[in-house]
């Protein structure tokens, strides 16, 4: 697992400045009526205008710049131009931008307009699990400290967390070492982290079944029970007295 200079460091703040600042925008953007093509534009578009490169085209032979997944859709889905985003949606945008040579990612969940009170009470639940999760990161502590509190938050609100997606290192690649768990079920391993490690912690909490399944697009998860799901990301710098939030947009 690397530990990233002060110079890759500098990088990685503004390739995630520009996920983040793009993301913002797009709340401010993002309404009913709007198809999630159009969203996917406008980012490709601003990505390219502050001289970087989507993350995600041509990952894995992913065709598109972002990721934008409604309601019960989990993660990983596709924006097309019949896809129309409704009054009371939950939409999740997630974002990769590489910039000199380094990745940032991160991904918001945004309640189109007035959701009901179950898709309010998920959001809230996933963002509060997403900064307990955050608030766990310093030099010395375990990566199993930031999936406990995770775990903590989700249970709570009696929530179930998905466990087949996980967090990621990141860097010069999009996801490197390690894996950064949302729970402790199916985690094998334990890291002491150290400052100067980078990685995302990323969430996804569902309404009812943590099971998922992927369409035959071959890209789009969803909930197998139809549930809804929700999901915050961040990507996260180590340091000595605790964490910086690189996808804060300042
Ligand atoms: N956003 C996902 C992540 O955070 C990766 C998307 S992969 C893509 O790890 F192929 F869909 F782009
Ligand atoms: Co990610």
């Amino acid at each position: 697992m690397q530990i990233k200079s002060d110079k890759e460091i500098k990088i990685m703040r503004h390739s995630s400045y520009i996920v983040s600042k793009i993301l913002d925008e797009i709340e401010g953007i993002i309404k009913p009526g709007v198809t999630t093509k159009d969203i996917d534009n406008y980012a490709e578009y601003r990505i390219k205008e502050m001289n970087a490169e989507p993350s995600f085209k041509g990952y894995c032979g992913y065709l598109h710049s972002i990721c934008i997944s409604i309601n019960n859709e989990v993660s990983h889905g596709i924006p097309t131009y019949q896809r129309i985003i409704m009054f009371g949606d939950i939409v999740k945008v997630d974002i990769g931008v590489y910039y000199q040579g380094f990745h940032g990612d991160s991904c918001i969940t945004i309640p189109i307009n007035k959701v009901s009170l179950e898709a309010s009470r998920l959001i809230k639940a996933t963002k509060e699990a997403l900064y307990a999760g955050i608030k766990k990161v310093k030099e010395g502590h375990y990566l199993s400290d930031i999936a406990i509190a995770i775990e903590k938050v989700i249970h709570k609100y009696d929530y179930t967390i998905v466990e087949e997606y996980t967090g990621h290192g990141i860097g010069y690649n999009l996801h490197e070492e390690p894996i950064i768990f949302n729970s402790l079920s199916n985690q094998n391993f334990d890291i002491k982290l150290k400052a100067g490690m980078i990685f995302t912690i990323e969430p996804i909490v569902n309404q009812k079944s943590k099971y998922t399944k992927i369409l035959s697009d071959g890209w789009t998860v969803v909930t197998i029970d139809h549930g809804l799901s929700a999901q915050f990301e961040h990507t996260v710098l180590v340091t000595h007295k605790g964490y910086e939030i690189l996808t804060n947009k300042n």
